[in-house]
């Protein structure tokens, strides 16, 4: 039982995060937002482990890791895999745990392809549009959720 582990899953692109795109992005980097999730967590009684791949397999992997261990909760911003991935969305739904979708941009007011998220119907939420303060939300919904 890890009930006060949160995973903080990154997909696809998201290590280059505070160079790509900024004007989309931000300039935060991927370890800016950690060392921000992880003293919020501190004070939230909670611990973060925040990781990145840019394989989707991995993604796989360490939600089914989230499930095997009963963390309190993923926290998951798969990237462009967001628009793809059934394999992630399956994955969601194999695991015991609740799932937070994040994104720091807002999709819906981006192009159409990104209208559409595999992840959203089988996430407990989700939250997007509020650049790096998008992650630190989900913690807070994440330390709010009941058991
Ligand atoms: C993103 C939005 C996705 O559409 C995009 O492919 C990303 C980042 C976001 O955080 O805004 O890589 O998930």
């Amino acid at each position: 039982m890890s009930a006060n582990l949160v995973l903080v899953l990154n997909g696809p692109n998201l290590n280059l995060l505070g160079s790509r795109e900024p004007e989309i992005y931000g300039h935060d980097t991927l370890d800016t937002i950690a060392v921000m999730l992880e003293d919020q967590a501190t004070a939230l009684g909670l611990e973060i482990d925040l990781r990145q791949s840019n394989h989707e397999g991995h993604l796989v992997d360490w939600l089914h890791e989230a499930g095997s261990r009963r963390c309190r909760a993923v926290i998951l911003n798969a990237g462009a895999l967001t628009h793809t991935s059934i394999a992630l969305h399956d994955a969601i739904k194999a695991i015991p745990v609740p799932v937070i979708e994040v994104h720091l941009s807002n999709p819906q007011a981006r192009e159409p392809f990104r209208h559409h998220s595999t992840i959203s119907a089988v996430a407990r939420g989700s939250i997007c549009g509020f650049g790096a303060q998008s992650y630190a939300l989900a913690l807070d919904a994440a330390a709010r959720l009941r058991q």
